[in-house]
């Protein structure tokens, strides 16, 4: 049984790396003959990546700090707008995958890759009489609601050509029940990427990236990221956000390891001079060092999504620089405030965490470091009877 597993960008890595763990685990039960594996059939994983992150410190020290595989097939797209990077990436998976022919192609989170190879796995046709793979999504349900991200384009559109729909938190039940997606096809089993930081938290303290910063152990520090086009794509919504910061830095060392798209926008806009002075801008750091410092820090000033579920998982405070979110349980239950992109906002909910009063919060259901196992599980149920679709 064939299972091709397709990462593209930063945030896949973390999301695959647990599932790709999963195989090798059912495969090692199978060859020393342990009775509680529930299928005979050893899966052959294949890796594919699509190389829309293409960097050492965007793709490559992921693959060495998460112990991922080195990919079976590297489609080398690299950068470009969204319609020629998505349109680049499915010519070269099609032909992939008539090659390969896996019985499901796997798809992780919400970039540009996943919809790209969801689109193309659910259209091929290996024979005359239709068969093509199962389709899963690993992350599915999430919506934000603001079709203005492409994000939430790829999440609506991946979600409704999948086969398997694994979510991680009640609210994506919700929204695909609501959007009519048979309840058969949707499965609740929390979160890879999750399983990643549980697998990695104990090892990330190995990391030298504090005393590196010049961070004492027990320095009080906020760290940031920011990079999603509606922050860092317009000057004056950038140089605001980036004042607020320079205020915050004031009071509480600020490390900030930038995004080559923010990076370039700085450059673009000339804010280089005007930020920096007590902010310690890093390049983008890899997975361990990253997760070293958000366990340390006193706060975290965000507008990704993953680090809004890590964040709420380490039980530490988040400030949220975006109007909505598709990850809501990190509000509701979590560690998460959504403040928005106004820099008084960012810097009062910041202010009241540094003084003591951060928002209490709870680990979610199911974010309990085994989401991956419980994937494999179903995926195997559903591949033995029915290896292909015919239609
Ligand atoms: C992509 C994802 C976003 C995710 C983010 C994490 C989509 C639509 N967006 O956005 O959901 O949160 O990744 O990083 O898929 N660049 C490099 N090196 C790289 C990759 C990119 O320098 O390895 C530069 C290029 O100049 C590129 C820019 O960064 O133009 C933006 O990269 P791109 O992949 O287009 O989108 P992200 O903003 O990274």
């Amino acid at each position: 049984m064939k299972i091709l597993i397709v990462v593209g960008a930063r945030p896949n890595f973390m999301k695959a790396a647990p599932i790709i763990a999963a195989i090798a685990r059912h495969n090692e039960r199978l060859r020393i003959g342990d009775r509680r594996e529930p299928s005979a059939e050893p899966i052959e994983p294949i890796l594919v990546h699509t190389g829309q992150h293409y960097d050492q410190l965007m793709s490559g020290s992921f693959f060495t700090d998460l112990g991922l595989p080195k990919p079976d097939v590297h489609l080398d797209v690299g950068s470009g707008s969204h319609a020629a990077q998505t349109a680049e990436i499915m010519k070269r998976f099609e032909s992939v995958l008539i090659r390969t022919t896996p019985d499901m192609v796997v798809v992780v989170g919400d970039v540009n890759s996943t919809l790209a190879c969801a689109l193309v796995a659910a259209k091929i046709s290996f024979d005359a009489a239709g068969a093509r793979p199962l389709v899963a999504h690993v992350e599915a349900g999430l919506r934000s609601f603001d079709r203005s991200m492409p994000e939430e384009i790829n999440r609506v559109l991946t979600d409704h050509a999948s086969d398997l729909l694994f979510v991680t938190e009640e609210s994506g039940l919700r929204n695909l029940q609501r959007e009519g997606v048979p309840p058969q096809k949707i499965h609740f089993v929390g979160n890879t990427m999750i399983d990643s930081l549980f697998a990695f938290r104990e090892q990330a303290e190995t990391s030298t990236i504090r005393q590196a910063l010049g961070l004492r152990a027990d320095s009080r520090y906020a760290l940031m990221t920011l990079h999603r086009p509606a922050n860092v794509d317009r000057p004056d919504v950038l140089l605001d956000i980036m004042r607020g910061i320079e205020d915050l830095a004031a009071e509480c060392p600020v490390v900030f390891p930038v995004h080559p798209r923010t990076r370039a926008r700085i450059r673009e806009f000339r804010l280089d001079s005007g930020v920096g002075t007590h902010v310690v801008l890093t390049e983008p750091l890899g997975y361990l060092d990253f997760l070293c410092l958000m366990k340390h820090a006193a706060l975290v000033v965000t507008d990704s999504g993953g680090i809004q579920e890590e964040t709420t998982c380490l039980g530490i405070a988040c400030v949220t620089v975006r109007e909505n979110t598709e990850r809501p349980v990190t509000c509701t239950e979590g560690t998460n405030q959504i403040v928005g992109q106004d820099p008084a906002r960012i810097i009062a909910a910041a202010r009241e965490v540094l003084r003591g009063q951060p928002k209490p919060g709870r680990v979610p259901r199911l974010w309990d470091g085994h989401a991956a196992p419980r994937i494999i599980e179903i995926i195997l149920r559903e591949l033995l009877p029915r290896p292909v679709v015919r239609s």
